[in-house]
């Protein structure tokens, strides 16, 4: 019996792709561990079964996220784990939140935190750019969006990350910390939703607390589901697309160049970088019946990892499929496909717009320092813990700085 790749192995997270080229040549549907998932790597069949919510379960996704040594998981229950309409009044709701015209409200705010975040980086010759530049500007944004105490957004990355690695068998003392951050995060969140009960104020939960909302009134249990959902889905993904971003910026200093001459090109840079090398490496599905993919049969309640990295990689889809090609026309799968598409996708692309722009216009070189890289070991999110970079300032010219303070990152 051939062994199972395992895709949290230290060696491919470091770098995943030529794993994924092996398994979609050799064994594009096939078990792996951890847990005996089974993988499915090639493009079409990662959307096959994406697109197929009536043979591929969402709700599978809870017999990951909430194994019985862990008891009740928010996540598990939020409506990214749950099988139902697109147009679902709670999805109605949060996908208004971010709607273009929400975001245009909040983009005057995001510029302000990039520009602050940067100008800081100036008076540093090298920086970890996930504390200092990757994590706080989607995590200052978050909080301002969901009316989160602005000062607690490392406690809540560290939570963030506890929840991406749930999975079903974990060291004993990896569960007990789990647990208590299960129990920590929700204890946070009911008392935030407590106290803007009592007094309300511009942000979303005190939004969820309106009466008025489409659909029944959720229960605070639900509340707290969403918010859960929320927080990871913002703070796992954002975060390493702007790091994975910086890391190529410094392997290719002329795309660099090209993107610092012409800044309209930074939209398409980001679309080709969520095919090249994004956060989200993986969706989980539950087969509702037994099912066939690629000529292999898959059982009834199998668990199935698509792997939307490796879907990215496609030689069948995208030519030149190792190249980044910052003109490529087709699109990712990187925030889903039709049936359950990301709803932070706009918020997403607005973030990482904006804060290459407040970088590129005061740096005009990123260097990787050399270290050892650890990556995180989550079955969906691939993200790096910690990432050394030299800045190099642009030379000429006065720079406009900020004095605004924003909390030290
Ligand atoms: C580059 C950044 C991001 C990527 C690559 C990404 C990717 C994804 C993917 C692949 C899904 C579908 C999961 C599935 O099919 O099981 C998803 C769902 C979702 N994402 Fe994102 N996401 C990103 C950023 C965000 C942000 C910033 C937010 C909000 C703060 C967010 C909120 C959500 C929500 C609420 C869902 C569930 C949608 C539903 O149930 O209909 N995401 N995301």
């Amino acid at each position: 019996m051939t062994r199972r790749v395992n895709i949290l192995s230290d060696d491919f997270r470091a770098n995943p792709y030529p794993g994924y080229a092996e398994l979609r040549r050799n064994s594009p549907v096939t078990q792996v561990e951890p847990s005996g998932l089974w993988a499915v790597s090639r493009y079409e069949d990662v959307a096959f079964v994406l697109d197929n919510p009536l043979l591929f379960s969402a709700e599978g996704i809870q017999a990951v996220w909430e194994p019985a040594w862990l008891g009740y998981n928010p996540l598990a229950h939020a409506m990214a784990s749950l099988d139902g309409p697109r147009d679902a009044p709670l999805k109605t709701w949060v996908s208004q939140s971010f709607s273009p015209s929400a975001l245009q409200r909040l983009e005057p705010r995001v510029r302000q935190l990039a520009d602050i975040l940067s100008d800081e980086l100036l008076s540093r010759k090298s920086t970890d750019f996930i504390a200092s530049f990757a994590l706080p500007l989607p995590a200052l944004v978050l909080s301002d969006l969901l009316g989160l105490e602005a000062s607690d957004y490392r406690l809540f990355k560290n939570w963030s990350d506890d929840f991406a690695c749930i999975l079903p068998k974990v060291p004993s003392e990896d569960a007990l910390r789990l647990r208590n951050t299960v129990t920590r995060l929700t204890g946070h969140l009911t008392c935030l939703i407590e106290q803007r009960r009592l007094t309300p104020a511009d942000d979303l939960i005190s939004e969820m607390l309106r009466d008025d909302l489409p659909g029944p009134v959720p229960t605070d249990r639900e509340r707290i589901e969403l918010l859960t959902l929320l927080l990871v889905a913002g703070l796992e993904t954002t975060v390493p697309l702007l790091a994975n971003g910086l890391i190529l910026l410094a392997h290719q200093p002329e795309l660099l160049a090209q993107l610092r001459a012409d800044r309209t090109l930074i939209p398409s840079f980001v679309e080709e970088l969520l095919r090249y090398d994004p956060p989200t490496q993986g969706v989980l599905r539950t087969t509702l019946e037994e099912v066939e993919i690629s000529g292999v049969s898959l059982p009834k309640g199998a668990g199935v990892l698509a792997l939307t990295g490796s879907a990215g990689r496609d030689e069948r889809q995208y030519p030149e499929p190792d190249r980044f090609l910052l003109h490529r026309e087709q699109s990712s799968i990187a925030f889903g496909k039709d049936s359950l598409t990301c709803l932070g996708a706009p918020l997403a692309r607005m973030q990482a717009r904006i804060g290459l722009e407040a970088l590129l216009s005061r740096f005009e070189g990123f260097c990787l320092v050399p270290a050892d890289l650890t990556w995180n070991k989550a079955l969906t999110v691939r993200s790096l813990h910690a990432l050394p970079l030299e800045l190099t300032p642009v030379r000429a010219g006065a720079l406009a700085t900020s004095s605004a303070w924003v909390g030290s990152p």
